[in-house]
């Protein structure tokens, strides 16, 4: 069970959870984990030493979401043959955490098409995508993608949505009244002091939690000295500073994603 895909209901994910966790879980659905596909993790040891890293921190599930470039696609079977191997590894060493298969997608106009032949690979095989864009995109771009995609079905999900200046000039809400999700990175959560307040994407995070304006965390984490894990600061950033139950609604929302339903 632990290891593979599999379903949330409480007691079974109870039965997941690292016996030297205390606390909230959650779940990472933002991560460059699979060995030699991207400029993630650059080998096997290092894709085990990143999951395991971010299961001692509170990690109960991790979704894998290589890049994917228009021009630079990769591959769905290499990603999903590398994450059985990562899976049969991590159950080898009674590592408690689920994997399930993904793709970052650089937004391209004709993304559909290939979400459509299967060559970009959906979050856990759901009609949610992760997107991104270039960082300075225009505002316009972002809600066209967004609505672009929901016209044919899928669920955009907009990921480190703080990176987009489009996103931090005008906001969240118009894009989440269209239907599109929000992911943002839990590294910013875990500064403090002058280097959080100066921050503006660390600012931005923070506020659209506490407006409730997250679905999803994500850590992007990409290998050991370059973007490592950063979860148990955020979580206890959370706890102490979002709306009471956020880790619960966060939780609920991945669950509804992996059951491919409708986030409200
Ligand atoms: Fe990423």
């Amino acid at each position: 069970m632990c290891g593979a895909q599999h379903s949330l209901d409480a007691g079974e994910a109870g039965n997941c959870l690292p016996v030297f966790m205390r606390g909230n879980v959650v779940f990472d659905i933002h991560s460059h984990i699979i060995y030699q596909i991207d400029d993630g993790a650059k080998s096997q040891e290092e894709s085990l030493h990143l999951i395991r890293s971010a299961v001692s921190q509170g990690a109960e599930g991790i979704f894998a979401t290589p890049h994917y470039y228009p021009e630079a696609p990769s591959d769905p079977e290499e990603i999903r043959k590398k994450l059985d191997i990562l899976r049969e590894r991590c159950s080898r060493e009674e590592l408690r955490v689920a994997l399930y298969e993904g793709n970052e997608v650089l937004y391209f106009e004709s993304m559909i098409e290939r979400l459509r032949s299967g060559e970009i690979l959906t979050l856990a095989g759901s009609h949610y995508t992760l997107i991104e864009f270039y960082p300075m995109e225009s505002y316009q771009v972002i809600l066209r993608a967004v609505r672009k995609l929901r016209l044919a079905g899928y669920r955009p999900v907009i990921a480190h949505a703080e990176r987009f200046k489009g996103l931090r000039e005008h906001g969240l809400s118009e894009v989440i009244r269209m239907g599109g999700y929000i992911q943002v990175s839990t590294e910013p959560l875990s500064k403090s002091g002058f280097s959080a307040m100066m921050d503006e994407e660390t600012g931005f995070v923070r506020d659209a939690i506490r407006k409730g304006q997250v679905h999803f965390l994500g850590t992007d984490m990409h290998r050991e000295d370059r973007r490592p894990p950063v979860l148990a600061k955020a979580i206890r950033w959370i706890e102490t500073h979002a709306p009471e139950q956020s880790v619960d609604l966060f939780r609920g929302n991945v669950e509804k994603l992996i059951q491919d339903k409708e986030i409200v």
